[in-house]
Formats: structure tokens, C-alpha cells, sequence
């Protein structure tokens, strides 16, 4: 009997097919059709930070002053939903009663402040997790890489301090050290802050700090795609939905973190298929969030890729996720380095 539950951050979900953050889960409605074509879990479409920070109705006046923000801009323009915060808890606490899986509350958020203790109120709506979308964008020539990686760790450290339901950390893949920005992200530890002491009091020395651990890790979000329009001089949005193509960043961080990092790892970007979802799991994710192809195949296609996984599961004799979850990752490899591999120079030899 082939069983494709699975558990993520401590929650039990019937199916690791779980639909990403997005425009089909900023509704009940939405999330009802979610949960009855199958899904495992949903997360909501993200809050903005800017939503809990500022007047909602005085920013979109200003929507254009955020052009560069992807998904900011999104909602701004009215591309996602349209919900305050108190719409949001309406949201979170009303999919609840309506679906009987788990539903992760999603906030946007690009720096630590009052914000967080809206976590708070996620958690009392009853929302069961909560995932993080962060993405700070590196332009200033006057911050450092560490620094940066202060910001992310600290937005983390302030949530968790806020809430006891687990918190995924959702993350695009332009680090300098990824490899040790995921270990202190996912591993309970004391340290003192590198850079951002001034949140904690300008130019004091606050000593150790027990940094939180991430519940969760999904690898990786696609951020908002800008393109240049040549005929009338203007930047476009580019390509809003991923390629199966896309897939091959998320399997390579998947593989080399299984095993090592400190908690449940999602895949994202690029799932399109079950067979694409059978890859992850093969490189460690517990579960996988898809979003692109319910856009382009319709809500059904969570189905048709959980027979598609149970059919290839049969078809290898598993009958558990954790028959085969991992086996490809580089902890279980006889050959770790072909995980690294980054050139095509051996490979391609005489192709060209
Ligand atoms: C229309 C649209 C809206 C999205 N809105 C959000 C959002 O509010 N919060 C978020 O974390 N990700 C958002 N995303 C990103 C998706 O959750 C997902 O990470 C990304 O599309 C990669 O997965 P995919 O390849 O399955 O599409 C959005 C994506 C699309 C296409």
C-alpha cells in the first residue's frame, strides 16, 4: 500500500505536494479548491511588511515608487490580494474552518521592527506555521555581505521569539556562502551579532544572543523577473512563471543540505511534474511547493503529480517517502563531489 504522507516542521500532511504562496491561496475560496484538488498544505499569499508598516490606501498611491519590488509591486498594483492585516487574520482563521490541512501564514518582509508581533496575531488566528519571504536587495555599495546575512538571521530570531508555531524561512538562491548562511539559520546557537547591534541598542555591546533555529527551509523562491521592452524604451515585467528548466538550482541545494541542514527542507521553483517532485524528494526536500504549473495546468495538476508519484513509487517498489527520500542527496553519495560539479569542461568535451 503506497503511503505518500509525510511530515514538514512537525506538521502531518497527507500529500508532500503543497501549493506555494501566491495569488490561488490569497482566498478561503482559493484555499478550499486547493485542499479539494489534494493538496498536502497551502501557503497563503505572502502580507507584505509594507501592509502591516504603512496605510495600505497611502502606499498604493505610491505604487510605482516600488517598481523594483517584484512582489510589493504585485500587490500594489493589485496583481495579488488586496487584504490589510486585519483582512489577512480574517483570512488565516477562516481557511482554518474551512480546510482540514495545514495552512502556513506567509509575510513578506525585508527588515526586523514592530511588524513581527503581528506573527503573534498569525499565530492566535490559527494559522499552524508561518513562512517567512524574505529578500533583501543588495544595492547599497555601502553594506556588507555579513551584514545582510545579519538582517536575515535577525528577522527570524524575532519572529521566533514571538511565536511557538514552527517558521520556515523562504529564500532566493544569490548568496555569497550559502552553505553557512543555512547552517546558522537552521541551527539553534549563542553568538553576539556581527553587524546589527544597533537594533538591539546603538553601540552596545549586548554580548551573546540564543539565535532561533528555522522550522523550515524552502529552496528556492523566483523572484520577480525584469525585463526591457527595446521598442518603447521602458523596463516590462519579465516571464512571471518558471520552466521546468528552473528546477536544477533547488536540486543542487537540496542535495548538498539534506542531512546537514537543521530542519525540513521544501523544494520550490521549477516542480512542474511528478517526476519533478520525485526528484526533490530524491535530493532531500520532505515536501515541495508548486505554484507555476497550477497557473499553466490548472488546480487538478496536484493530483495528476501525486498519482504520477505514486505510480513511479510502485513502479520502484517504495511504498513510504522515506523509502527514497535523500538517496540522492552528496551525505548518502559514494561520489559527494559530482554534487559540486560547477564546470562543463570534461563533460563537453568534443560536444562543441
Ligand atoms: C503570480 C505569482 C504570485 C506570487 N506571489 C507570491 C507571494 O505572495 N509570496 C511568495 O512567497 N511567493 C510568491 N510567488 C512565488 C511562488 O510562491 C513560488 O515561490 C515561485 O513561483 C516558484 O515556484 P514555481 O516554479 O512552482 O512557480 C508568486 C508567484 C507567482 C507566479
Amino acid at each position: 500500500m503506497i503511503d505518500i504522507s509525510t511530515s514538514y516542521m512537525g506538521l502531518q500532511l497527507k500529500s508532500p505536494i503543497v501549493v506555494a504562496s501566491s495569488s490561488l491561496t490569497g482566498t478561503v475560496e482559493g484555499v478550499s479548491k486547493c485542499a479539494e484538488a489534494g493538496a498536502g498544505a497551502v501557503v497563503l499569499k505572502s502580507l507584505f511588511e509594507e501592509q502591516i508598516t504603512a496605510e495600505t490606501a497611502a502606499l498604493s498611491e505610491h505604487a510605482d515608487d516600488y517598481s523594483g519590488y517584484g512582489e510589493a509591486y504585485d500587490y500594489l498594483q493589485g496583481y495579488g490580494m488586496e487584504l490589510g492585516p486585519q483582512q489577512y487574520l480574517d483570512l488565516v482563521s477562516q481557511s482554518k474552518k474551512a480546510v482540514d490541512i495545514p495552512i502556513i501564514a506567509s509575510m513578506n518582509c525585508d527588515s526586523g521592527g514592530r511588524w513581527a508581533e503581528y506573527a503573534t496575531k498569525l499565530e492566535n488566528a490559527g494559522a499552524d506555521a508561518i513562512e517567512l519571504n524574505v529578500s533583501i536587495m543588495p544595492t547599497s555599495a555601502k553594506e556588507e555581505g555579513l551584514s545582510i546575512v545579519d538582517s536575515y538571521l535577525r528577522i527570524l530570531h524575532e519572529v521566533k521569539q514571538k511565536v511557538k508555531i514552527p517558521v520556515a524561512m523562504k529564500v532566493g538562491p544569490y548568496f555569497t556562502s550559502f552553505a553557512n548562511f543555512v547552517d546558522r539559520l537552521t541551527h539553534d546557537r549563542a553568538e553576539a551579532p556581527a553587524y546589527s547591534v544597533g537594533w538591539l541598542g546603538k553601540n552596545k555591546d549586548v554580548g551573546k544572543i540564543t539565535w532561533k533555529s528555522a522550522d523550515g527551509l524552502v529552496l528556492f523562491n523566483r523572484f520577480y523577473k525584469l525585463d526591457i521592452d527595446v521598442d518603447n524604451l521602458k523596463l516590462i515585467h519579465g516571464q512571471p512563471y518558471s520552466s521546468p528548466t528552473e528546477i536544477s538550482y533547488s536540486l543542487r541545494w537540496l542535495s548538498l543540505l539534506a542531512g546537514k541542514a537543521g530542519c525540513d527542507l521544501a523544494g520550490n521553483t521549477g516542480i512542474h511534474d511528478g517526476r519533478d517532485a520525485v526528484k526533490a524528494l530524491l535530493a532531500g526536500a520532505k515536501v515541495v511547493q508548486i505554484c507555476s504549473t497550477l497557473f499553466l495546468n490548472g488546480l487538478e495538476q496536484i493530483g495528476v503529480m501525486e498519482q504520477q508519484l505514486r505510480d513511479w513509487m510502485a513502479e520502484h517498489n517504495y511504498e513510504n517517502l522515506c523509502d527514497f527520500r535523500g538517496l540522492l542527496s552528496q551525505s548518502k553519495s559514494d561520489t559527494p563531489e559530482d554534487h559540486e560539479r560547477l564546470q562543463y569542461i570534461k563533460l563537453f568535451v568534443g560536444m562543441e
